[in-house]
């Protein structure tokens, strides 16, 4: 008989229906889509739908975004508990080992190291890198490798990683992402007569039985909700 995965519900009301009932765990998951379009929003349902389940969560930014940003940030959203920040979910700035103080030939190692001495330490459940593409400045040559060999290690982890990204312009998401990831999210806006609507995508979600097509999302104060049925 064919193994079922375990599922862990994502926190985006209506997604979950879509996918079987949540992301594979463990996975690694790759969302996509332009700046604005509610990548950080979806991160941060996730971890928090963790949190209300007793999952730890682990945030990882690239962006070197102040220490109190995550709580500036989240402070417009109804659906965030503030007490489980810093408790059930867990913000690390990785912009610091990005600098020039460590030398190029270093930075890989560094940041791999990082990566899982801070995964190790806290054994979350559920892991977010935001954006993940940010590291491909730094890296340059060594991007797609370091990618892989990431996406290897998460995956001997009990979690289930989000990374995040926007595509080169011509392209509809990061490939250098995509091809090691076991799911892909697309978010996207779509011009309108009446103005730009949002819209998310599954493009691939392995094992999985999901809904193909274009769906209409909403992002409120209660995050990003899939408009089930309006495409
Ligand atoms: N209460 C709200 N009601 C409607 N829209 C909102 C609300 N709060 C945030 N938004 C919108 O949700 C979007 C979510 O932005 P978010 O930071 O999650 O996107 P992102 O994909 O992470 O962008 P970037 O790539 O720049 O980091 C913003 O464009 C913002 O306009
Ligand atoms: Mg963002």
């Amino acid at each position: 008989m064919e193994e079922d995965f375990l599922r862990i519900n994502t926190g985006i009301p209506g997604l979950d229906g879509m996918i079987e009932g949540g992301f594979p765990f463990p996975s690694t998951i790759l969302l996509a889509g332009e700046s604005g379009c509610g990548k950080t929003t979806f991160c941060l349902q996730f971890l928090s739908e963790g949190a209300r389940r007793g999952e730890r969560g682990l945030f990882f930014t690239t962006l070197s975004e102040p220490a109190n940003w995550m709580l500036r940030f989240t402070s417009r959203f109804k659906f965030v508990d503030r007490e489980a920040i810093g408790r059930d979910i867990i913000y690390f700035d990785l912009g610091p080992y990005f600098k020039t103080r460590y030398p190029p030939e270093d930075r890989y190692e560094t940041l791999k190291r990082v990566i899982e001495e801070k995964i190790v330490e806290l054994m979350p459940q559920r892991i977010v890198i935001d954006p993940i593409t940010a590291v491909g400045g730094i890296l340059r040559e060594q991007y797609r490798e370091f990618v892989f060999d990431l996406s290897q290690s998460l995956k001997n982890w009990q979690a289930t990683t989000l990374l995040t990204g926007e595509a080169a312009f011509d392209q509809r998401y990061p490939m250098e992402v995509a091809y090691t990831s076991d799911g892909i999210i697309l978010l996207y806006n779509l011009e309108h007569q009446d103005g730009r609507r949002r819209y998310i995508e599954i493009l691939k979600m392995r094992g999985t039985d999901h809904v193909t097509g274009r769906h209409m999302v909403d992002i409120s104060r209660d995050g990003l909700s899939v408009q089930v049925g309006f495409k």
